[in-house]
């Protein structure tokens, strides 16, 4: 039987996960897969910490190079998070020739170059699957199993934290501090949640998507992001009215060799299969020219899921004799981005309650070729009402434009939102 020997870097939620899988499926794998995967070492912080799982205190280490330095371990599999230290402990462990699994959507979406290219220069493997949308298996498929394709636009709801949040604004009424509060409660949200509510998570996760269908690299900076925090009730409650369903939308569109990303609030028809996915799970959504329409949809967080993601890529990599590489600047050029992209806008303004207010905003819409689909207008019986419009599409340098003049009218109390709109 084959015996692996690798190493842990982290025993939080997703090496908890991991470990417990390892253990649950042992003697499957040696009788199916002919395998052992023996756990040498697991790197934390603190050794005397109470664990979610039993380990041999032996293993534990807060010296990382006991696991680096040691040439017996073939394979680290890393859930420590973020830039530092993890990079460098990944980089030393590539140049070594260890093969690296990681659940780190930032230090792939980040050091993704350096760290494909330490790994090619050793021959070592680099996984990631767990690193986007946790046990959904969607950067395999789209890497093994649609290859036929051009993939030409993806649609995810790839962060689970603000799904659960919207969810409950738009299902309970709840506002977004409340609801916030909750799913901080329930352990989806992390004590300080900013990368979650700011779409730093889902630029990560869309980033490492979009170069992998689109076989260019798309760089963090050219993703727009925007988060949920001005998300009201009122914004949820006129969407509604008008049709639509909101969520955290990461979309990213190839169209003529041009690459638009973005990451926002986004209002979708309350029939688009994106709608319907509630609470913390994730979704994505893949067009393609010859498979049409996909959709990938279940957990995408958690120490069970994720860890799913983990083993699998664990055992493709003790099954691979030789890996594959993404070569940035050869086999993967970066990126020529479209920013102008089209679509429609819903706008919603407090104005003065007063004649003329209607045509002079409809003039400085007119002015920038921006149409209007429909309008909501509904008297407060003071003297400030709400106005909302939603436009055909438009261009997002034009409705930018538009916007600037509106906020300035004497008429325009408040630019209250402006939230894309994606059919
Ligand atoms: N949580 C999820 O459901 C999920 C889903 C998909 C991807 N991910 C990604 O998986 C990674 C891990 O997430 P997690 O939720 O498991 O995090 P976590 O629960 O906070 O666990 C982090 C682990 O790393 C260890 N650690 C942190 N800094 C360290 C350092 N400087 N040196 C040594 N060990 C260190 C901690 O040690 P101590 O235990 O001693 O403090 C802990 O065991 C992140 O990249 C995250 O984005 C998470």
């Amino acid at each position: 039987m084959r015996e692996v020997q690798i190493a842990f870097l982290g025993l939080g939620n997703v090496g908890s996960g991991v470990y417990k899988i390892l253990q649950m499926r042992k003697k499957e794998f040696e009788e199916k897969e002919d395998l052992r995967i023996n756990i040498k070492r697991i790197l934390v912080r603190n050794i005397n910490k109470k664990r979610a799982v039993e380990v041999d205190r032996n293993i534990l280490t807060d010296n990382p190079d006991d696991i680096l330095n040691d040439p017996e371990i073939s394979i680290v599999a890393e859930f420590i998070g973020g830039e530092k230290p993890a990079l460098e402990y990944l980089l030393k462990a590539l140049n070594s020739g260890k093969t690296v699994v990681t659940a780190n959507k930032e230090v792939i979406a980040r050091h993704w170059e350096k760290l494909d290219e330490a790994a090619k220069a050793s021959g070592a493997g680099l996984y990631y699957e767990a690193s986007v949308c946790g046990g959904i298996p969607v950067i395999k498929a789209i890497q093994e199993s649609l290859q036929a394709n051009r993939i030409e636009r993806i649609m995810g709801i790839i962060n689970g934290t603000t799904n659960y949040i919207l969810t409950k604004m738009s299902e309970n009424n709840e506002r977004f501090e409340e609801a916030l509060r909750k799913a901080q409660e329930l352990g989806y949200a992390e004590p300080d949640p900013t990368a979650d509510i700011e779409g730093y998570d889902a630029a990560f996760k869309l980033s490492i998507l979009s170069t992998l269908c689109f076989h260019k690299r798309v760089h963090l900076d050219n993703i727009l992001r925007e988060g949920i925090t001005n998300i009201t009730l009122e914004d949820i409650s006129y969407g509604r009215e008008l049709g639509y369903a909101l969520k955290l939308l990461a979309i990213a569109k190839d169209n003529d060799g041009k690459v638009e990303a973005r990451v926002h609030p986004t209002f979708i028809p309350l029939n688009h299969p994106l709608s319907s996915v509630r609470s913390s799970f994730n979704a994505v959504y893949l067009k393609g020219d010859c498979f049409g329409d996909m959709m990938f949809f279940g957990r995408g967080a958690g120490d069970l899921p994720t860890g799913s993601a983990v083993v699998s890529d664990i055992l493709t990599a003790c099954g691979r004799k030789e890996h594959r590489y993404m070569d940035f600047g050869k086999k993967t050029a970066d990126a020529v981005y479209n920013d102008d992209w089209k679509t429609k806008y819903y706008v919603r303004l407090t104005v003065k309650d007063q004649p003329g207010v209607l045509a002079e905003i409809a003039g400085y819409f007119g002015k920038y070729q921006v149409s209007i689909a429909s309008v909501i207008q509904k008297g407060y019986g003071d003297t400030t009402a709400p106005l909302i419009f939603v436009t055909h599409e438009a261009s997002e340098k034009s409705i930018q434009k538009a916007i600037a003049e509106i906020r300035e009218s004497k008429y325009v109390i408040s630019v209250d939102n402006l939230i894309r709109v994606e059919e």
